[in-house]
């Protein structure tokens, strides 16, 4: 009897060390000390022992019980800290791994050269104004000398959204409702950056592009005027050594009017494939306002003159970084995008 007690206590702290977790070790109580649990059964038999030695071995088997029931108690306590331990452990932050940065966007880069545009504009005292992209074919054309039917508004076939309206072909509407607002105020000096419109699609057009328009008017404005502030402006954008070059051209607007070149950005005029092997890129339009446009938006051309420009920035945003395709502008892959912050 005494064996098998010591038998029992040895597999009975074995069982109970064994136990991974609170739930298990609930189980091995039962089996030991429960009713039907071995320790019970074993007291049972205590009738075979021989009367002289109950005393003994009941006192044995109570201090076994007591044994057992102290290591239980112990074992949940240790159960109980691995339990916290691993909580713990899950839920821990290590707060010296890299985290992930969240996604920053950053300026498109027609976004980049409009401001810089503004920002050389803004220099020189022309405040930055902007109009309607929905336009009435009076503005997009008939007060910027376009006589009705003229071929000229062929040069610019547009999307009409209803009669006599049309989404703006370029910006220089701009000019008329500048003028009309503050006539006879002047000087008139203002940007209009802003879309345009046109039926046209391909590698180098698009039938929404970017321009900006700028107009002075004031007593005295000479063509040198016009010649020197977009000098200027050439050099601010694309280099000290920039030089432009004008060519006679024609626009209902302006009279005189002229093309502006500046020298290729990409091989400083040696000629390459860029400029075609002309040394020249052409980057706008220009002239002196007609006097027509300055009449009809209420300042008297015989007292005042005033100079236009359109320039397009899509092209010139090409030109910049080498966009080869006009049309990774405005396609909006982050792959492209990225590349500009
Ligand atoms: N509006 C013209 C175009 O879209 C560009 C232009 C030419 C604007 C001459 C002007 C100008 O202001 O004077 O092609």
């Amino acid at each position: 009897m005494k064996q098998k007690l010591k038998d029992l206590e040895r597999d009975a702290i074995k069982k109970i060390t064994e136990t991974a977790n609170v739930d298990q070790l609930k189980e091995v109580k039962v089996r030991i000390l429960g009713k039907k649990g071995e320790l019970t059964s074993l007291l049972r038999s205590l009738g075979t022992v021989p009367p002289e030695e109950r005393p003994l071995i009941g006192k044995e088997a109570n201090d076994l019980r007591i044994i057992l029931e102290k290591a239980i108690t112990e074992r949940e306590q240790v159960l109980d800290e691995l339990q916290k331990e691993n909580r713990w452990n899950k839920e821990r932050i290590d707060v010296s791994l890299p985290g992930s940065p969240p996604m920053v966007g950053q300026k498109h880069p027609l976004t980049l050269v409009t401001e810089e545009i503004k920002e050389i504009f803004v220099g020189l005292g022309y405040r930055v104004v902007h109009g309607p992209e929905v336009e009435t074919d009076y503005y997009n054309y008939e007060a910027l000398n376009f006589p009705p039917d003229h071929p000229a508004r062929d040069m610019q076939d547009s999307f009409y959204v209803a009669p006599k309206i049309v989404l703006r072909t370029h910006t220089s509407p701009v000019q008329v409702r500048v003028m009309e607002k503050q006539a006879p105020e002047l000087p008139v000096r203002i940007i209009a950056p802003g879309k345009v419109f046109r039926r046209d699609d391909d590698a180098t057009h698009s039938p929404m592009f970017h321009q900006v328009e700028g107009l002075a008017v004031d007593k005295d404005i000479s063509f040198a005027d016009l010649k020197g502030t977009l000098l200027l402006f050439a050099r601010e954008m694309f280099g000290a050594d920039q030089k432009i070059r004008l060519r006679p051209s024609y626009f209902p607007f302006t009279e005189p009017s002229a093309e502006v070149d500046i020298s290729c950005i990409m091989c400083s005029g040696k000629g390459c494939r860029v400029c075609s092997y002309t040394g020249w890129l052409e980057i706008l339009g220009s002239g002196m306002v007609h006097p027509r446009v300055l009449e009809v938006s209420g300042y008297n051309p015989r007292e005042v003159t005033g100079f236009a420009f359109g320039m397009g920035i899509d092209r010139i945003a090409m030109l910049k970084y080498g966009i080869g395709d006009l049309r990774a502008l405005f396609s909006n892959d982050l792959r492209f995008l990225k590349q500009f912050a």
